[in-house]
């Protein structure tokens, strides 16, 4: 036996080639020239055609038997015993039968060795074969029953490849395969491979279209899952923001509320330190003494009424103590006392001190303050030492006179003043006019009802009187008793000139009875040492006279002390006044304050 091969070039028929020749099996393998001699049947091109035919509607209707198709149609067209089709496994070591028509129809699915086959062989050479009783050569096919008498091989291509064989088999001498067979063979052939191909592309397509899906399913999944999510992350940062804006909301609820009740707790606490001061100050006014009690019937005069009063006299006189009584008596009574010491402020606040001011208005205006005037609201605002206020609240006051109404620093809504205005100074105001520091429109806006307050040099006679209440008072407050003050003690007080007039006079008794330990009182000679009281009916009243009296007096106190004006060595001390006061009178009465340290 020999073996037979036929080129690629054999397709479309062109001649047989003998091919070399393969060692002993070969006897198996029928040569080219045995195919080229034996009779060649004619062509049956209506057979041929119905059976490619048969493979395109196979593949237009059910694709997928594409296969069986050939294998059939293989079986028909060459009146063969059985037909098929091998495929190389994925790994290309085996062949697996993938259809087959005819005799051996039960064998699909079995299958070949790739090294050691009749279709290995095909594949290796690349070309046809024609084998006789392959199971000489290849014993494995001696179990595939009916034995194959011929069997015609062509390699199966995809893509160019070959992957596989078609062949046909005749399992007796009854039918012999020659060059026609080999022809229809090659042509089914190309034709499944190219149906074959498109299968393929159609499937690895349709696996493409599956997979895109299967991402487009996923990307959609997730796209919902992520929709899902940004929508509930949206509810619940829009909950948040509604959460947010309650709390900012409630928190500036309670930041007004803080402001109403600041507010309100500044107005207690002045009230409340106003009603300290009163219980402290608010003593009776003690004197029989002509001049008071013609201040006093002034006093219950104008009280009721709601006119401004202004209170001139020396310091110390009880210019409070009367401002107090005329709120007291007043139809205010019930409503609070704003005392307010001009002279006290430092000028560039006194604006804001007594108007208030507004958050911003000025560097340092961190918050909204309100001032004395709305603080005195329904009440009486007392204007202590006004004759030092500066030349712009000067005309700020007047302003609120005139109109009834203010504005806080910085603010631009007008407030009503519903006021009563008491204003004092020790100052002489018509001095102050002559030299250019004070209004006149002011000064008689304000010297509506004016009240002078005697000095207590000119209501000595009140001296024993005002001494034994105080006497009695601090002597209570202290636990102590006296039975009487000596007689030599009143006499000093008697006779001393008293600059700091009725408080001068309190402190020397205070101080006397924190020292005194015997039943009757004493007074300290050095304390009232000084100008002894002269006539009353020699001293001048005239202002100007009272201004130098008083320079006079500040002048030997600071001489005194050394320069000092504060402190408990101080001229403050010594003059029974506040150091603020004494300060404010010093600027007014032009007094060097430093000269005396000098002469110290
Ligand atoms: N007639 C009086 N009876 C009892 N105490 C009085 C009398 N007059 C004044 N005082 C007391 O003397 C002290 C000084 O009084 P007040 O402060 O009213 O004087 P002032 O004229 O306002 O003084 P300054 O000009 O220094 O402000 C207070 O403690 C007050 O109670
Ligand atoms: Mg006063």
């Amino acid at each position: 036996m020999t073996e037979f091969s036929i080129s690629k070039g054999s397709k479309g028929g062109h001649p047989l080639e003998v091919s070399t020749p393969c060692g002993a099996s070969l006897e198996s393998i029928l040569c080219t020239e045995e195919l080229r001699r034996r009779p060649l049947r004619p062509a049956e091109f209506d057979k041929e055609n119905s059976a490619l035919v048969s493979l395109a509607s196979a593949l237009a209707d059910s694709p997928g038997t594409i296969l069986q198709t050939l294998a059939d149609k293989v079986l028909e067209v060459l009146q063969a015993d059985s037909a098929g089709l091998s495929l190389l496994t994925k790994d290309e070591k085996r062949f697996y039968w993938a259809a087959i028509a005819g005799a051996w129809a039960p064998h699909i699915g079995g299958g070949t060795q790739r090294a050691f086959g009749p279709c290995g062989d095909v594949l290796d050479r690349n070309i046809p074969l024609l084998f006789t009783h392959w199971e000489r050569r290849y014993p494995y096919l001696g179990t595939a029953v009916p034995l194959a008498e011929e069997g015609l091989l062509v390699p199966f291509y995809v893509n160019g490849k070959a992957v596989g064989t078609i062949w046909a088999i005749a399992h007796d001498k009854r039918r012999q395969f020659d060059t026609e067979d080999l022809r229809l063979l090659e042509s089914m052939g190309r034709f499944a491979s190219a149906a074959y191909q498109a299968v393929e592309s159609i499937e690895n397509l349709k696996f493409e279209i599956a997979q895109r899906e299967k991402a487009e399913t996923a990307l959609l999944g997730l796209n919902n899952d992520l929709e899902a999510r940004v929508r509930v992350r949206t509810e619940e940062l829009e909950e948040r923001n509604a959460a947010a804006r309650q709390a900012t909301a409630s928190l500036q609820a309670a930041f007004q509320q803080i402001e109403v009740l600041k507010d309100q707790l500044y107005k207690e606490n002045i009230a409340l330190r106003e009603e300290i001061d009163q219980t402290s100050m608010f003593e009776e006014i003690i004197g029989t003494a002509h001049p008071l009690k013609e201040v006093l019937a002034r006093v219950s005069k104008v009280a009721p009424t709601d006119s401004i009063v202004l209170i001139t006299g020396e310091t110390g006189t009880g210019k409070e103590l009367i401002a107090r009584a005329l709120h007291k008596r007043s139809g205010r009574a019930s409503r609070v006392f704003v005392s307010v010491n001009c002279a006290g402020i430092p000028p560039a606040l006194v604006a804001s001190e007594l108007f208030g001011h507004e958050k911003g208005s000025f560097t340092g205006a961190l918050q909204r303050r309100i001032g004395r005037f709305e603080l005195a609201e329904g009440g009486t605002i007392f204007l202590d030492e006004v004759g030092e206020l500066q030349a712009e609240t000067q005309i700020a006051l007047l302003r609120v006179l005139q109109e009834r109404e203010f504005e806080r620093v910085g603010g631009a809504q007008p407030l009503p003043a519903d006021v009563r205005l008491i204003a004092a100074t020790n100052r002489d105001l018509k001095a102050a006019i002559a030299e250019g520091s004070f209004r006149s429109d002011l000064f008689y806006r304000l010297n509506v009802f004016p009240i002078e307050m005697p000095s207590l040099r000119a209501r000595k006679d009140d001296i024993p009187l005002l001494a034994e209440y105080f006497i009695h008072r601090y002597a209570g407050k202290m636990g102590k008793r006296f039975s009487s003050i000596s007689k030599e003690s009143l006499e000093m007080l008697q006779s001393y000139t008293w600059p700091g007039n009725i408080r001068q006079l309190q402190n020397v008794i205070e101080r006397s009875v924190i020292i005194c330990e015997t039943g009757t009182l004493t007074i300290d000679e050095s304390w009232v040492a000084g100008k002894a009281l002269e006539n009353s009916n020699s001293i001048q009243p005239l202002p100007q006279k009272l201004a130098e009296d008083e320079k006079s007096r500040i002048e030997a106190a600071l001489a005194e002390a050394r320069g000092r004006v504060s402190g408990p060595s101080g001229a403050a001390v010594k003059l029974g006044m506040p150091a603020s006061t004494l300060e404010s009178k010093i600027r007014a009465l032009k007094i060097n304050k430093h000269s005396f340290k000098a002469a110290a």
